[in-house]
């Protein structure tokens, strides 16, 4: 099986010829980026990544995690950007929902500057058997180097250097930046993110496998998923994505220019973080690009649901729907039925979900917001692959459409450059 786009509550907003034209300019884009002549054509590694994976690397990567796993009872994976969102959006779907409060395996840090967050987190490790995970391709980010710092210091306290060392895994560039030239002086062990697969593209290297790995995940399945993606797209000129593209980009041509990625299950929440990014930092440059935003239903029905039926008619829904839930559990009987819930005795819970999903895309419709449903048939490590496959091919010819480069970020060295002169970086003085 696999998963499915429907965009037939669109069509009420745009028609299928308007569609066509994007679609025109998706099969172009897909060309430019199959052939190797779109922009930045020098950050196409992902295409054809998760078919190239070895057996040997999927065993180091294993192997790595094991002993990882055998030697402590947490690990910190330090990253931001596209060195996080992969493994912490995986992370986060296959995990129980309470698991967090029962011992975890993962934690995260480096994806901000927080004192009190870095201060809770060191307590939180005090006497604890912990190893480090640090993911930088640049090796030269503040916010993972500022919290690998702490806690490398912190590490080496409570072990010593020699065990330190042997808990601290570096995935980097294989040549360049600090985290390179600090692992080959420490020896620790280092897995590469190659050139040509830029950060938000990561998530099917070392940067989201070893993680997901380490916090007990099926690395192979991830991968599997998205080969299987790849395959099936090139059987049939990438159907899903191309059309994905295609309608999202007609929506915009009429003001729509706002996406909200939908989940009426709260494990995909960081999937659509992972997703933000994707297409927020490919696609918004040049004064031009989709929004890309994100909401919990039901959750955030009872907040941004106001805004969404009646505020501002730019914005359409993405909605990310899980056919099958991995349990089952119905509405109970209730001799008073004080509550007035007896007419959902017997129930599954999630048919009640799924009433609402139902019954928010029908209202939503009516109010004026166009909705795309990308139907998962379950929430596992192979479908996420294929989300992962779907989504990237997706953003590459949207891109592409859009006209933008879509593998570079000019944008986020702004508020870089104030921070280091603010910070007194030596060389920043005179900006
Ligand atoms: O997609 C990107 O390139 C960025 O979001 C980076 O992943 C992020 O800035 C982190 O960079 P690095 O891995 O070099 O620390």
């Amino acid at each position: 099986d696999r998963i499915k786009l429907d965009y037939s509550k669109v069509l009420s907003f745009v028609g299928e010829e308007e569609i066509a034209v994007q679609r025109e300019k998706a099969t172009k884009a897909l060309k430019g980026l199959e052939d190797g002549t779109c922009k930045g054509s020098d950050f196409l590694g992902w295409l054809d990544l998760p078919v190239h994976i070895t057996d040997d690397e999927l065993n180091r990567i294993s192997a790595c995690a094991n002993k990882l796993r055998e030697q402590t009872d947490v690990v910190v994976i330090v990253g931001i950007g596209g060195s996080y969102l992969g493994a912490k959006a995986v992370i986060e779907a296959m995990s129980g929902s309470f698991d967090a409060y029962s011992g975890t395996k993962v934690v995260f840090a480096g994806n901000n500057v927080s004192e009190d967050y870095l201060y809770e987190l060191q307590a939180f490790l005090k006497d604890k058997k912990f190893g480090i995970c640090v993911i930088s391709k640049s090796g030269t980010t503040t916010e993972p180097a500022v919290a690998f710092r702490l806690l490398k210091d912190q590490l080496i306290e409570q072990e010593g250097v020699t065990v330190a060392r042997e808990r601290i895994v570096a995935i980097t560039d294989e040549k360049k930046g600090a985290l390179r030239t600090m692992s080959d002086r420490e020896g620790y062990e280092t897995f590469v993110i190659p050139d040509n697969v830029g950060g938000r593209y990561s998530v099917l290297t070392p940067v989201g496998l070893l993680p997901v790995a380490i916090a007990g995940f099926d690395v192979r399945a991830l991968v599997k998923g998205a080969v299987d993606m790849r395959a099936y797209g090139k059987e049939n000129g990438a159907e899903l994505s191309a059309t994905y593209a295609a309608v999202r980009n007609a929506l915009y041509e009429k003001g729509y220019v706002i996406e909200i990625t939908v989940n009426f299950n709260p494990k995909l929440h960081y999937v659509a973080e992972w997703w933000k990014q994707l297409y927020g930092e490919s696609e918004g440059k040049e004064n031009k690009g989709i929004f890309p935003a994100s909401v919990d239903f039901t959750t955030d029905l009872h907040s941004m649901g106001q805004y969404i039926q009646e505020g501002r008619r730019n914005l359409f829904e993405t909605v990310l729907s899980i056919d099958k839930t991995k349990y089952s559990l119905q509405v109970p009987c209730d001799a008073h039925d004080l509550d007035k819930l007896n007419y959902l005795a017997g129930k599954r819970v999630d048919e009640v979900n799924k009433m609402a999903e139902l019954g928010t895309q029908l209202a939503h419709v009516d109010g004026g917001v166009p909705n795309i449903r990308v139907i998962i048939p379950e929430l596992t490590e192979y479908y996420l692959g294929q989300l992962f496959y779907f989504y990237e091919l997706a953003c590459g010819i949207s891109g592409g459409i859009l006209g933008v480069n879509t593998f570079d970020q000019p944008g986020v060295e702004a508020y870089k450059n104030n921070m280091f002169m603010l910070l007194g970086k030596p060389g920043y003085e005179r900006k």
